[in-house]
């Protein structure tokens, strides 16, 4: 018997027994409960009768055998919503933890797809290859969705992949890209969920927290939980609404619910959680619009040129065209005064976009890019529509886009601020915790030394 992997079970067992635990959504029969009860009750009296002084209690018993890094997205968590409303259980996060003081940096684009896939590769987009939510091959024409699961479209090495070629367990929630099989990583049903928008929150925080009812073994080292709030309700109602505060309480409901269930398993001071989102959200609304047919004097743009409108404004001519010709004659027309908006958008070769952005090194990237102004939209042409809503995909210097970060557990120091940082930097700092040696990525290898307390 290997003393380690029975001592979780002593601390369920002195906690709390979570395999009576009605939460727990691992159903077991009573006759397994009994026999793990007097493995771990055996193991209870060998360990601390007689390998330890009986006077002793030890406390390490209570420790998980590895460290567990749970990691939370709240997709559009715009940095300020943890001040919408009462958030009891994200700001027991906070106080207790580390966070970023200015919010964390989003990757460019702002959008979904590429910024949940850089935290989990430290890569910027063009390197990990998923560089919006939807792009065409320019070689072999395929169209990436946010369905697409053919390894093809995803470069780099995701954490999940490197926790399972170092030989510990790794379980995702949803996460964009979990879904792929990746070298030793199979997506394996018991530790791997299929995305589906329509499963309740608390289904898969209850799932998450059974997989510390495992054997000591079995527990991931590595977890994702993914929650679609509030960015859905963002981009219908924009920022400012009410039902933006109602879905900030609705995850803070969520993560107390998390830290409840550790707890009542003897663990929430052991396991890291950290808490982010994938970019902001910034108020839109139809004043406020771009359009490409207005440029036709100068330069006819036909909407089969275009590979994705707004935020992100995306061109690519068929070949032939010359396409420092095309930014010229564009460029021109936004800024003659006779576009309207037009000085809210300015176009680039992708070669000579800022190199902050680091938005070029790769081929699935169209060669003309727009940046457009916080808060404008680019249509093809006026369609009348009078909307507002809210949208994010923007230059990620812009404050709205920020998201936040909160570190919590063993080395997260309680109620330290941390200067703002890219979210490129999270890869790092989790094999850092896990103590695995990472892929090569965009992150810098100092990072997590600036941020994490060393291990005991
Ligand atoms: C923060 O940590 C301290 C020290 O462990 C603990 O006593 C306190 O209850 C914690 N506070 C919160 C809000 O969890
Ligand atoms: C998605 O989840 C809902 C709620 O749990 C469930 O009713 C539905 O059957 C699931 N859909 C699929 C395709 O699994
Ligand atoms: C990002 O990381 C990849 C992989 O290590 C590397 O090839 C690339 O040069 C890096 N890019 C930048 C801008 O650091
Ligand atoms: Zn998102």
């Amino acid at each position: 018997m290997d003393p380690a992997t029975k001592k979780p079970l002593i601390s369920q067992q002195s906690d709390n027994n979570s395999f009576q635990n009605p939460n727990s959504s691992s159903a077991r029969s009573p006759s397994i409960a009994l026999i793990a009860f007097s493995a771990s009750f055996a193991f209870f009296f060998f360990f601390f009768f007689v390998l330890s002084p009986v006077n002793q209690i030890d406390t390490s018993a209570r420790r998980l055998v590895n460290p567990v890094v749970i990691l939370i997205s709240s997709d559009g968590f715009r940095f300020g919503y943890q001040y919408k409303t009462h958030t009891p259980n994200i700001h027991r996060l906070i106080k207790n933890g580390t966070v970023a003081e200015l919010g964390l940096i989003p990757v460019f684009p702002t959008l979904t797809f590429p910024n949940h896939y850089s935290i989990v590769t430290g890569l910027y987009p063009p390197y990990h290859g998923i560089i919006n939510n939807y792009f065409t091959d320019p070689v072999s024409g395929d169209k990436f969705n946010m369905g697409s699961h053919e390894p093809k479209w995803w470069l780099g090495e995701p954490l999940w992949e490197t926790v399972v070629n170092h030989g510990f367990k790794a379980a995702t929630y949803f996460w964009p890209g979990s879904e792929v099989t990746k070298g030793n990583w199979d997506c394996p049903s018991y530790y791997c969920q299929s995305y589906n928008g329509s499963v309740p929150f608390q289904d898969r925080v209850d799932t998450v927290l059974s997989y510390f009812d495992l054997p000591s073994s079995e527990i991931p080292v590595f977890i994702t939980l993914y929650f679609e709030e509030p960015d859905h309700q963002g981009h219908q109602v924009g920022p400012d609404d009410p039902q933006i505060t109602q879905a900030v309480a609705h995850v803070d409901r969520m993560i107390g619910r998390l830290i409840d269930g550790l707890e009542q398993r003897g663990v929430f001071e052991d396991v890291t959680v950290i808490m982010v989102g994938d970019h902001g959200m910034v108020g839109t609304c139809d004043e406020k619009l771009i359009f490409l047919n207005d440029l036709a004097p100068w330069i006819p743009i036909p909407s089969d040129w275009v590979y994705s409108y707004t935020p992100l404004l995306a061109i690519r001519p068929p070949s032939g065209y010359d396409l420092a010709d095309v930014v010229g004659k564009m460029n021109d027309a936004l800024q003659s005064g006779k576009v309207d908006n037009g000085e809210y958008l300015k176009v680039y070769l992708k070669e000579e976009l800022p190199e902050r952005l680091h938005y070029s090194a790769s081929d699935r990237i169209p060669p003309i890019i727009g940046l457009v102004a916080e808060g404008y939209k680019i249509e093809l042409k006026n369609s009348k529509r009078q909307e507002c809503g809210g949208a994010h995909g923007y230059d990620n210097a812009y404050f709205s886009m920020r998201t936040i970060f909160i570190g919590h557990g063993p080395q997260f120091a309680r109620g330290r601020v941390v200067p703002s940082f890219e979210n490129v930097q999270i890869y790092n700092i989790i094999t850092s915790i896990i103590k695995i040696q990472g892929a090569s990525n965009n992150g810098t290898d100092s990072f997590p030394n600036s941020i994490l307390l060393p291990t005991l």
